[in-house]
C-alpha cells in the first residue's frame, strides 16, 4: 500500500514552492509557462544542462536541488525528446518518471502539465496523473520497522493544468482504471496465509459497493454443478475452494455480456507432483489471472463502462495432504469430459476447464478471455516482455494485440492446431492434463483449455506466467505483483465493446 498520496489538479500558473517538475523536449525546449518560471533563474538551467550533458532526450532527468534564484527547493526536469511523436502511453510513462523522483522529497510538489508547444490537453494531463499514481504504488503493509527517512512522506502533489474542471473529468476514468490495477497488485502481493480462497472471495465482494453483483459459490454449490476438475485441485488443502461470479451491467439489457475468467490458485505447491523448494514462494502469485479480473471489474464499474461484463474466477489452493489428488486419478469435469490427471502441478487448466464451461453455458457471452499464470514454458518462449496469446478467433486476437501495444502490455500470438491437440489424448480418459513430454508445454496447456470452450464461442487465453508477477519493472510499475492485464482489457472493452 502506498504512502498517502494526495494527488490533485491546480490551475496554471500555479504557485511554485517545494518541488517543481517541468517537462522539456529535445534541445532543452520548454513550454511558455515553464519558461516563465525558470526565467527567474537566468541561465542556471542552461549551465546545469551543459555541465550534465543534458539535452532533454526522452526519459532522462535533470535534478537540481535548491536552484539559485528560484523559489523552489528542487527543480526536476523530465526530458520527453521529440514532442511531436508522443503516444498516450509515453505521457503515462513520463508521469511515472516524474513520480519516481518525488518520494525522496519532503515537500509538496507541483508538476507542470506542459509540453514544449504548450499546455497538455485534459486527456494528456489525466494520462500523466495516472502514470504518477501507478508509479507511487508500494506494497509495504508488512514493513513495521521502516526508518522515518525511508517512509514515503505525506505530501501534496499537484498537477498544474490549463483547465482544472476538464482535467478532473478526464482523470475520473483513469482513476478507476489505476485503482483497478492497484487492487490487482495488492491481491497478487498478498501472501497465501492471508489470501486463501475464502478471503479472496470476501475481498471480491467489495465490488458490491460499485453495484457489481457478486455471487460466491462454495464447495457444495460447485459439487452440485459437477465441477470436479476444479474441486479435485482444491481437495488436498485445508482451505476450501470458491468460485466468484461478478456481473457489471452497464450496457443494454438485451446485449450478451463479454466474459473474463481468471486462474486463482492462491498457492501452488504442485500437489503430489510437488515443486522443488527454490523459488516456490513465488507461487503465492499464482492467482494473478483472478486478481486481474477483479481489478478489471472494478475499473469497468467505477468508470461506469457502457458494457455488460461478467468476471468468473476459480479460487483454490493446490496443496498436499492425505486427501490430495494423485497422478493417475480420473475426474469428471462439468462438461462431462473425463480428465486423467498426469501431473498434479498442471492444476490451473483444471480450474479453468470448469470455469470456462460454466461461463459459456450460463452467460452465452460474446467472447471469453481467460488469464492464467499457466505455464513455465511460456516464460521460456517469451520471457517477461510479452504474454502468450492463444485464440480460436482472429478478430479477437487482433484486437487484443492492438490494445496491448497501445498501452504497453504486449501480447504475442502462439499457435493452436490439431497436431498439438492430439498430444493430450489420454489412454484411460477423454483427455489428460499434460502433454507427453515437455515440448510445446504452453501450447498443450492452451489446447487443453480449448477442449472446454463450449459452442465455439470466440475465446482467448492469455498465459501471464511471465508478466503477472516478478515481471519487467517499468516506469509505472515497481511492484512484484504487476496488475498486468487490467489496463489492456479495459482498453479492449473501451475501444471495441462499448456503445
Ligand atoms: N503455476 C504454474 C506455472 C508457473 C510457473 C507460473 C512459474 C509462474 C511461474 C503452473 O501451475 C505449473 O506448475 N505448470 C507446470 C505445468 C507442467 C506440470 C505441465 C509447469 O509449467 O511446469
Ligand atoms: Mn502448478
Ligand atoms: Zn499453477
Amino acid at each position: 500500500m502506498s504512502g498517502a498520496l494526495r494527488l490533485g489538479f491546480v490551475a496554471m500558473p500555479a504557485t511554485t514552492k517545494g518541488v517543481l517538475v517541468l517537462f522539456c523536449g529535445d534541445a532543452l525546449k520548454f513550454g511558455p509557462a515553464s519558461r516563465k518560471v525558470i526565467g527567474a533563474a537566468g541561465n542556471l538551467i542552461e549551465r546545469a544542462a551543459k555541465a550534465a550533458r543534458y539535452t532533454g532526450r526522452s526519459g532522462t532527468v535533470l535534478d537540481l536541488p535548491v536552484p539559485e534564484k528560484l523559489g523552489v527547493d528542487r527543480l526536476i526536469v523530465v526530458g520527453i525528446g521529440k514532442a511531436s511523436a508522443l503516444k498516450p502511453s509515453d505521457i503515462t510513462k513520463f508521469g511515472g518518471i516524474a513520480m519516481g523522483k518525488l518520494p525522496a522529497s519532503a515537500s509538496d510538489a507541483v508538476v507542470f502539465a506542459e509540453l514544449p508547444d504548450g499546455a497538455m490537453s485534459a486527456r494528456q494531463a489525466a494520462d500523466l496523473a495516472m502514470g504518477m499514481k501507478l508509479r507511487n504504488y508500494v506494497f509495504d503493509r508488512y514493513k513495521t520497522k521502516r526508518k522515518d527517512d525511508d517512509k514515503p512522506a505525506d505530501k501534496k502533489i499537484s498537477v498544474a493544468v490549463a483547465d482544472v474542471a476538464e482535467a478532473r473529468k478526464a482523470f475520473a476514468p483513469c482513476e478507476a482504471i489505476s485503482d483497478g490495477v492497484i487492487i490487482a497488485r495488492d491481491l497478487v502481493n498478498e501472501p497465501a496465509n492471508v489470501l486463501y480462497p475464502a478471503e479472496f472471495a470476501r475481498r471480491a465482494t467489495a465490488l458490491r459497493k460499485l453495484k457489481v453483483a457478486v455471487e460466491v459459490l462454495d464447495v457444495a454449490a460447485m459439487r452440485k454443478l459437477g465441477m470436479h476438475a476444479l474441486l479435485g485441485v482444491g481437495q488436498g488443502s485445508a482451505h476450501d475452494s470458491r468460485m466468484v461470479v461478478m456481473r457489471w451491467n452497464g450496457g443494454r439489457k438485451t446485449d450478451a455480456p463479454v466474459a473474463f475468467l481468471g486462474k486463482g490458485v492462491c498457492f501452488d505447491t504442485g500437489g503430489i507432483s510437488i515443486k522443488p523448494a527454490g523459488g516456490m514462494e513465488d507461487m503465492k502469485g499464482d492467482m494473478a489471472g483472478a486478481a486481474c479480473v477483479v481489478g478489471l471489474m472494478h475499473a469497468l464499474a467505477a468508470r461506469k463502462a457502457r458494457v455488460n461484463a461478467v468476471g468468473v474466477i476459480g479460487i483454490v489452493e493446490n496443496a498436499v495432504d492425505g486427501n490430495a489428488q494423485r497422478p493417475g486419478d480420473i475426474v469428471t469435469s462439468m462438461s462431462g469430459q473425463t480428465i486423467e490427471i498426469i501431473n498434479t502441478d498442471a492444476e490451473g487448466r483444471l480450474v479453468l476447464a470448469d470455469a470456462l464451461w460454466y461461463t459459456a453455458k450460463k452467460f452465452k457471452p460474446k467472447f471469453m478471455i481467460n488469464l492464467a499464470t499457466l505455464t513455465g514454458a511460456i516464460i521460456v518462449a517469451l520471457g517477461h516482455e510479452n504474454a502468450g496469446l492463444f485464440s480460436n478467433d482472429d478478430k479477437l486476437a487482433e484486437q487484443l494485440t492492438k490494445s496491448g501495444l497501445a498501452i504497453s502490455e504486449p501480447v504475442w500470438r502462439m499457435p493452436l492446431a490439431p497436431e498439438y491437440d492430439k498430444l493430450i489424448d489420454s489412454k484411460f480418459a477423454d483427455v489428460k492434463n499434460t502433454g507427453s513430454g515437455r515440448w510445446a508445454g504452453a501450447i498443450t496447456a492452451a489446447q487443453f483449455l480449448q477442449r472446454f470452450v463450449a459452442d465455439k464461442i470466440p475465446w482467448a487465453h492469455l498465459d501471464i506466467a511471465g508478466t503477472g508477477f516478478d515481471s519487467r519493472q517499468s516506469e509505472i510499475n515497481r511492484s512484484w505483483g504487476s496488475g498486468w492485464g487490467v489496463r489492456l482489457l479495459d482498453r479492449l472493452v473501451a475501444d471495441h465493446y462499448e456503445k
